[in-house]
């Protein structure tokens, strides 16, 4: 199992070490266009191999794909990251250009490869990675829904006083400030109903807080996370590597499913050796299917910008 990353940024960095540590992959390549910088974080990351326990051998490389040749899974954290104030849909400009770059580069010299999309705006880079690479649509999975969803877990956690793993949840809809769409109604704590234990009103101010999750922690820290976006990935990297047959909430191009057509949107998916191999429809209220109708209107917007 050969995993690339692209871009060793912040995120880029947090992947390869969170992939490295749950042990499941044979080489993870690290690539950036900052001459060294990858085989820096490389070696940085390898010499933490005998303190954590794996065995992945991780390389960096400045922007040679041959080195990238036969991956199964490819991540794209290239671009640029937002700033305190800014939303995701402002980065397009940049981050498009160097999107589809990267992908053209990947698909040469791996033809086979899945793709993992996490650069923002991320489901219109997600959707501009199926125009540009031409993929089959289950090889082509963005990220977002996985991370809003532990950030949902987070503050429902922290709502109802008990710890992340007693809680469950789902964001669905677009990865942006107020695409986000927080499944409260189906979110529980060990199998009972979340609104058994907390307010309306708290859940309400679960849903926002969890919409608002990324931009909360960009003006803290003057830039986008990174841990948490790492981890989300790894989760994808590892179900798809080890077939796992997990459900996401991922960005997927959609022909119909959820009444929604020729756009990538978050919803879920089962994740396996195919990649997503299940686009999952789950029974939403109308409340819900309004929200994400919304969202979808706004993901288009967005995709409006490209230049295809
Ligand atoms: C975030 O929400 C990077 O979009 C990512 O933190």
């Amino acid at each position: 199992m050969k995993v690339t990353v692209v871009g060793a940024g912040a995120v880029g960095a947090s992947c390869a070490e969170y992939i490295a540590i749950k042990n499941f992959a044979s080489e993870v390549v690290i690539l950036d266009i900052k001459e060294n910088f990858a085989e820096g974080k490389a070696m940085d990351l390898m010499q933490t191999a005998s303190l954590n326990g794996f065995d992945t051998k991780i390389t960096g490389s400045t922007n040679d794909y041959t080195k990238t040749a036969g991956s199964d899974i490819a991540v794209i954290t290239s671009g640029i990251p937002r700033k305190p104030g800014m939303t995701r849909e402002e980065l397009i400009g940049i981050n498009a250009g160097i999107v589809k770059e990267v992908s053209s580069n990947l698909i040469k010299h791996s033809p086979d490869v899945t793709i993992i999309v996490v650069s923002n705006p991320m489901d219109t880079m997600t959707y501009l990675v199926h125009k540009t690479t031409g993929l089959p649509k289950n090889r082509i999975i963005g990220m977002g829904g996985a991370l809003d969803s532990a950030r949902f877990k987070y503050r429902l956690s922290e709502a109802l006083e008990a710890p992340a793993s007693d809680v469950d949840g789902m964001v669905i809809g677009g990865h942006s400030d107020t695409g986000m769409v927080p499944l409260t109604r189906l979110a529980t704590r060990n199998s009972v109903p979340v609104s058994e234990f907390i307010s309306e009103e708290r859940l309400n101010q679960v849903a926002e807080d969890t919409k608002v999750g990324g931009a909360t922690l960009t003006k803290m820290l003057g830039t986008s996370a990174w841990y948490a976006p790492g981890a989300a990935v790894s989760g994808l990297v590892q179900a798809i590597a080890c077939d796992q047959k997990k459900i996401f909430p991922c960005s997927t191009l959609l022909s119909g499913e959820y009444g929604l057509d020729d756009l990538c949107i978050g919803v879920p998916v089962v994740l396996g050796k195919d990649g997503i191999e299940k686009i999952v429809e789950i029974e939403l209220n109308d409340a819900e299917k309004t929200k994400l109708k919304e969202s979808a209107e706004g993901v288009k917007k967005t995709n409006g910008l490209l230049e295809l």
